[in-house]
């Protein structure tokens, strides 16, 4: 197992963040389609971890897509590149003591796998936002997926781009959930392990 020990010589290092806090840390990483609910039920989940005293931060595409990452497209190297970033970001806000949520489409095996091994896989939990195409693109929250069929949007996931759907995440979201069934699902995954 990878030493995701980031301190070598500090006086204080992630162990004792953790007795200040009170808690653990973790990245609990959301993947699914745009318009998949990640962003929704990461938001209600970070709600229910704060209010019981949880230090926490979201990563989302829209933050990080305006700020460290402005000038990343939807190719799939510039979203391999987007997703590492991301990870080593998450992964030093784990070393400093924080549960991260972190809610990217992160569409493809191998940028997943490398999101885990950068931030090492007994601090990552990955919960996949199953929600069908169909119904993404039914409720179509942002009007791209209109905009992809037109073609004014070129690789956008789902429709000219792949989404690879996870094999075996910690926890799976069906279409068929509502949204409080959702995050409790994850809140419950989360019990014992922060
Ligand atoms: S990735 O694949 O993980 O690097 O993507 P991510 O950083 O999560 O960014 C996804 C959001 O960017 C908007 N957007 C697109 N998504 C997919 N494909 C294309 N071509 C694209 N262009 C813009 C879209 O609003 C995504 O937001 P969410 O919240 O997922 O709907």
């Amino acid at each position: 197992m990878k030493n995701n020990n980031l301190e070598h010589f500090y006086k204080i290092n992630r162990q004792d963040k953790h007795v200040l806090n009170g808690h653990l840390s973790k990245v609990i990483w959301f993947t699914g389609l745009s318009g998949s609910g990640k962003s929704t039920v990461s938001d209600r989940v970070q709600q229910i971890l704060h209010e019981s005293g949880v230090h926490t931060y979201i990563l989302d595409g829209d933050k990080i897509r305006t700020g460290i990452n402005k000038g990343l497209g939807f190719s799939e190297a510039d979203r391999a590149e987007n997703l590492r970033r991301v990870a080593e970001i998450a992964k030093l806000m784990v070393d400093a003591g924080m549960v991260v949520l972190a809610a990217f489409i992160s569409p493809m095996k191998k940028d997943r796998l490398m999101i885990r091994d950068i931030i090492g896989e007994e601090d990552f939990i990955e919960v996949f936002v199953n929600t069908s195409l169909e119904i993404c693109e039914e409720r179509d929250i942002k009007g791209l997926y209109r905009k992809a069929r037109n073609g004014e949007i070129s690789e956008f996931t789902g429709i000219t781009s792949p989404y690879e759907n996870p094999e075996n995440p910690d926890v799976e979201l069906k279409d068929g959930n509502s949204i409080e069934e959702s995050v409790s699902l994850v809140v419950e995954y989360l019990k014992g392990k922060i």
